[in-house]
């Protein structure tokens, strides 16, 4: 006859670990929805009808889509992740710049209009590819702002894989609070002197280090691109401290703590106490390692 409380202890045990698991996993507001196709959406965001904090964090799934979409409000950016420290993906149109051996012109300028959130200064870094190429960024953060970056080179053989210096791949910085630009892209030549090897430029904005220049980029014909870009998000327009003054709307709720936003613009971010995790804008969000014991043995 085997011992029962011996064969009962393990699975006491693995009770406890498993809530430690599902407690971490409780991120949407009750009766929400959690996931859309595979992408996690953690309140302050949602989808639908009282499941974000605001408008602006009310996602639309959309199921025409298979799997289906997440998407911004108000626009087409599909949402690909939210991460809870204030960071989203999503993707922009490649700019681009053709011609053909008569020296025609093809070209497409792409832009972007965020209604809330901005694009990351810090995570992303505007591209440009070419030989014959001048790349324009040109944006909207109270004032307009214009920058961008030139590459030019004679030939192929010239150009180094995974460098963006300059030299048929250029790169440059955005500056804080952006949230609307338009990409330009020209050429001094119409490419005639490097159309044999480079046809086309392209220019873009993307999360740095993701792409990593080749020359076969140089060659290849790709006109309806995307690219991923990081966007910072924040809840509320104010400082913490002014936040806090009022608890009613003050979106950090217990065993947490409020850090504002690194963006440049209004708006703070919560995260939950040292000891604490789960998350910080749900009401009792925050779970301590404890609790999630506790639960499992008297499951
Ligand atoms: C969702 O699935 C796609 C493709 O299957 C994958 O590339 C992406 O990383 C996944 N996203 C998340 C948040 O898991
Ligand atoms: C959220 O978005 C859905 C679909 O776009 C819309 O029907 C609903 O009214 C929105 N709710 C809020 C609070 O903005
Ligand atoms: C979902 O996407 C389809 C295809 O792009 C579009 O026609 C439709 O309007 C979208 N539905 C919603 C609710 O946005
Ligand atoms: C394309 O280039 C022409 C000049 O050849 C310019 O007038 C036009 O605005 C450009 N179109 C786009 C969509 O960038
Ligand atoms: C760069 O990479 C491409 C494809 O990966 C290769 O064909 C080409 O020879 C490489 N160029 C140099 C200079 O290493
Ligand atoms: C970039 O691609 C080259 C091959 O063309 C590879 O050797 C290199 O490790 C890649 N660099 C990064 C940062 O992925
Ligand atoms: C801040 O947000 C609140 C609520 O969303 C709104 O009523 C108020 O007008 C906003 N203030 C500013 C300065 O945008
Ligand atoms: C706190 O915000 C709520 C909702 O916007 C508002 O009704 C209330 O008057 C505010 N309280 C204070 C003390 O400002
Ligand atoms: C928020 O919490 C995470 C995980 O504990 C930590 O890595 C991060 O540094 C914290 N951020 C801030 C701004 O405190």
């Amino acid at each position: 006859m085997p011992d029962l409380h011996m064969l009962l202890i393990p699975l006491v045990l693995l009770s406890g670990l498993e809530q430690v698991a599902m407690g971490a996993q409780i991120i949407s507001k009750v009766g929400c929805q959690e996931k859309c196709g595979n992408v996690s959406v953690p309140y302050p965001f949602g989808i639908g009808d009282s499941c974000s904090i605001d408008a602006q964090f009310n996602l639309t799934c959309n199921h025409s889509f298979s799997p289906p979409k997440l998407f911004l409000p108000h626009g087409n950016l599909v949402v690909l992740d939210i991460s809870p420290y204030g960071e989203l993906r999503t993707l922009v149109w490649n700019a681009w710049d053709c011609y053909d051996e008569y020296g025609n012109r093809f070209n497409f300028t792409a832009w972007t209009t965020l209604a809330r959130f901005t694009f990351s200064d810090t995570r992303n870094k505007f591209t440009a590819i070419g030989c014959d190429t001048v790349a324009y960024i040109i944006g909207t953060k109270g004032q307009t702002y214009t920058s961008g970056c030139i590459s030019l080179c004679s030939d192929i053989t010239h150009v180094v894989n995974g460098s963006c210096a300059g030299m048929g791949c250029c790169q440059t910085s955005i500056p804080k609070g952006l949230m609307k630009y338009e990409v330009e892209v020209y050429s001094f030549d119409k490419h005639s002197k490097v159309w044999k090897f480079n046809p086309c430029s392209y220019a873009f904005l993307t999360e740095e280090g993701l792409y990593n220049f080749s020359s076969t980029d140089l060659q290849t014909v790709t006109t309806a691109t995307q690219s991923r870009v990081v966007l910072d998000w924040a809840v509320g327009n104010e400082t913490c401290e002014e936040a806090k003054r009022n608890l009613t709307t003050y979106a950090c709720h217990e065993n947490s703590y409020c850090y504002s936003s690194k963006n440049g613009r209004p708006g703070y971010l919560c995260n939950c106490s040292d000891g604490y995790q789960g998350n910080p804008y749900l009401p009792q969000g925050c779970q301590g390692m404890s609790q999630f014991l506790l639960h499992g043995f008297f499951y």
